[in-house]
């Protein structure tokens, strides 16, 4: 299974990937990691396992529009089987997620429904949730709203911050992404009619 990663920052998703790669537990090639932002930890990280690392710098770019149109052709000539976004920090144009419909996968930092977007850590302590967590789901349309695939759950303990549960949460991420991915290598998990399936049973 190809796959291209896209990133903007520090990468520890993309590590946990490329991580299983090695250790010969993910049936995956990763052909390509593309940032949209210059010089970040997780472009080294691809280069160090000697994938091919490139920048896509959205400030290059009038629109959102012309941005999207860049980064596909940029993914296609990949040919990848699946997109995995792994801490890209962009909303993307309509054009683009039904491109890739059923075959692009975004990890997001609650328990969806709950806290889709920004800050989510924040908003779960200030809600004084006793849970939070992560999820994994496929990208449609609707920001952080495509079907889950999978979550993971965390306790919020006392004396949390926002730091320290995203660290916990994040420790869940680099568990459950890599399986996710595996589960959509091996034929496992898919997206029908915007529901997740695995094993061709609804999630
Ligand atoms: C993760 O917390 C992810 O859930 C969120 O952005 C962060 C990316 O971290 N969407 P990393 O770049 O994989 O280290």
């Amino acid at each position: 299974t190809r796959v291209v990663v896209l990133i903007s920052g520090s990468g520890s998703n993309l590590q946990a990937l490329i991580d299983g790669q090695i250790a010969g537990e993910l049936p995956i090639d990763i052909a390509c990691v593309i940032s949209n932002r210059p010089g970040v930890r997780g472009l080294e990280r691809a280069a160090e396992a000697g994938i091919e690392a490139l920048t896509l710098d959205h400030k290059g770019f009038d629109s959102r529009e012309a941005f999207d149109k860049a980064l596909a052709e940029t993914i296609d000539a990949h040919r990848p089987d699946l997109v995995v976004l792994a801490g890209f920090m962009r909303i993307l144009t309509p054009a683009f997620t039904s491109r890739y419909l059923g075959r692009m996968l975004n990890i997001h930092p609650s328990l969806l429904p709950k806290y889709q977007g920004l800050h989510t850590h924040q908003r779960a302590l200030d809600a004084g949730d006793s849970e939070h967590g992560v999820t994994v789901h496929f990208v449609t349309d609707e920001l952080d709203g495509g079907p889950a695939a999978i979550q993971a759950v965390v306790p919020v303990l006392a004396g949390d911050d926002a730091a320290s549960l995203a660290a916990r949460v994040q420790q869940q991420e680099h568990l459950i992404y890599p399986m996710a991915v595996r589960w959509f290598a091996e034929g496992k998990l898919s997206m029908r009619e915007n529901k997740a399936l695995l094993d061709g049973e609804p999630l």
